[in-house]
């Protein structure tokens, strides 16, 4: 490749749930040297918090009292390189919860305040910021309609549902330490899950989960990630080098 030639853009990739968004868009981040945003990981931080401060009773957000800690900057959500695994760990006013943020708990809970307006203005506010000098790779639900109409590339990511499911559980499987940890891990619920939150993504009224007009699509179903990751490279470099 002519590097003299090679611009710094940004990625946007979204997609449904656990379909491997966040495994492509780190791989390809590195491999670019490029920033990697998680954005999903910033909705569940703020779901964390929600459940901590018993904002969160069955399905039902105290909105008013999350609104104004939002509005009060009680909720700083960042990041931190982890040299350890070579990715960055989410942190949550200053505690680290790359962990917690993962767990059923909070997947549960998440679409429900991922949906909340208030809570999308203030992310997506921090999302834009992060952006301003391109070089930078981002994975959600609306990379590319709402926080970056304009990026230079944007996937859109898609498997059936019960191989996302399939995903998910093995993952929940590999992480869990204990017997009990390892019974705790249902696969139907998990499908449910998978499926509840696409239906929330896509039918909530503030930047739902959609595929934008001029994005490419990739059904990585029957694909391995070797494949997803070289898929992905290829498509980078034709931008960059445009
Ligand atoms: O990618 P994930 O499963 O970690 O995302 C968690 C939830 O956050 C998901 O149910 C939808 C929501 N989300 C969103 O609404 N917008 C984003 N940009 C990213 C995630």
């Amino acid at each position: 490749m002519d590097h003299t030639s090679i611009k710094k853009i940004i990625i946007a990739i979204d997609g449904h749930s656990s379909c491997g968004k966040s495994t492509m868009a780190k791989e390809l981040a590195r491999q670019l040297g490029y920033v990697y945003v998680d954005t999903g990981a910033m909705y569940r931080a703020v779901t964390l918090y929600a459940m901590r401060g018993d904002m969160i009773a069955q399905k039902e957000v105290k909105e008013n009292a999350l609104r104004k800690d939002v509005e009060d900057g009680k909720i700083q959500v960042s990041f931190k390189f982890n040299p350890e695994t070579g990715r960055p760990d989410t942190y949550l006013n200053g505690e680290r919860v790359e962990d917690e943020i993962r767990q059923m708990a909070v997947s549960s809970h998440v679409s429900v305040i991922a949906a909340l307006p208030f809570v999308r203005t203030m992310l997506t506010a921090q999302q834009k910021a992060m952006g301003e000098d391109k070089g930078i790779v981002m994975d959600g639900r609306d990379i590319g309609t709402a926080v970056f109409p304009n990026a230079e590339l944007k996937i859109f990511v898609t498997a059936s549902a019960k191989v996302r499911a399939q995903r998910r559980y093995d993952e929940l499987m590999k992480k869990a330490c204990t017997e009990e940890e390892r019974q705790a891990i249902n696969y139907d619920e998990i499908l449910d899950n998978v499926k509840q939150r696409d239906y929330i993504d896509s039918h909530r009224e503030t930047a739902p989960l959609r595929q934008a007009d001029d994005a490419l699509v990739l059904d990585n179903s029957n694909m391995t990630i070797p494949e997803q990751n070289a898929w992905l490279l290829e498509k980078a470099k034709a931008r960059m080098t445009e």
